[in-house]
């Protein structure tokens, strides 16, 4: 992996500026996003024995989960360009006895080089929308799989149809400057919304079978209530993002908090925080020996 690589920008995002927030705030994220990781992972069908890839494994939460379904028989290598988070990762799998079955990349899974056919299953749990090229991405993770083998990865819809990640955005953009909206398509949370642009990208790919299916769901923010919602916002996502740029000072700082603590207050059910989410499980399978 090198300054030099297409995914440049994102390396340093996901090492300098995202990465060491989502360290320090992993078993929250964790518990945010582990009912969607285990759906991708049933639909994926991983059985004892297999060979997984997790693209974008972050701090490994999910690779830990495939490395259990796998067994000791099984393999999966986990691929991430953060090497916070892939350390946090390590760290985990070697607490919990797993290390022997996982080998870690730090490397940009668009250009990597994965053993050919080398896998049965390529898994990713909101790691495979921030590829500056989607086509050549997948082209690369389709030939790390066997022929026929399956591809499984959620993803976000649009923007509209996620006001657990938005609400706090709009709120707090009232009061520090956020960059100008990207193109819907670019790297990011929702380049994947649109599930069109997925099939063809998937299409060119050389992937066959290609699947969406809608999962709408809330989303917990936070079982310890506003404050403990409030502080996973202020570190991570577009808000984190924001706040750190502008090099907020107090004040500013703390119009950002107050209106993005009121916007979160609209969420409030009786088992905390949780707010509308929607994703997309996307399946497919590499094309056969025959074609
Ligand atoms: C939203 S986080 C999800 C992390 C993890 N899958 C989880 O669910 O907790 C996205 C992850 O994708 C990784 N990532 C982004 N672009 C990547 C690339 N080109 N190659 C490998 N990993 C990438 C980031 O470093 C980050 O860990």
């Amino acid at each position: 992996m090198t300054a030099a690589s297409a995914n440049a920008e994102m390396i340093r995002y996901w090492n300098e500026a995202a990465g060491p927030s989502w360290v320090a705030m992993q078993e929250r994220l964790d518990a945010q996003l582990a009912a969607l990781g285990t759906l991708v992972r049933e639909r994926a069908g991983i059985a004892p024995g297999e060979r997984v890839l997790d693209v974008g494994c972050g701090c490994g939460g999910t690779t830990l989960e495939l490395a259990r379904a796998v067994g000791a028989d099984g393999r999966v290598v986990a691929v991430d360009i953060s090497a916070p988070m892939l350390e946090r990762a390590r760290a985990r799998a070697a607490a919990a006895g797993l290390g022997a079955r996982i080998e870690w990349q730090c490397a940009d899974a668009q250009t990597a080089r994965f053993a050919d056919a080398g896998f049965d299953c390529v898994y990713s749990r909101f790691g495979v929308m921030f590829f500056a090229d989607p086509p050549a991405a997948f082209t690369n993770l389709g030939r790390a799989l066997r022929p026929g083998g399956r591809l499984a990865f959620v993803c976000w819809q649009g923007r509209e149809r996620n006001p657990w990640m938005m609400a706090p955005a709009l709120a707090a953009m009232q009061h520090v400057a956020f960059p100008p909206p990207p193109p819907p398509d670019a790297p990011g949370p929702f380049a994947f919304a649109d599930a069109g642009r997925v099939r063809e990208i998937l299409a060119a790919a050389g992937f066959v079978d290609v699947t969406h299916e809608a999962i709408d769901q809330p989303m917990p923010l936070g079982n310890g209530g506003l404050d403990e919602a409030l502080e996973l916002f202020l570190a991570v996502g577009p808000v984190g993002q924001a706040l750190r740029e502008a090099q907020a000072g107090p004040e500013q700082r703390e119009r950002v908090v107050a209106a993005v603590r009121e916007a979160l207050a609209r969420f409030e059910t009786p088992r905390g925080i949780e707010a509308p989410a929607s994703a997309w499980i996307v399946t497919a399978r590499s094309r056969g020996a025959g074609g």
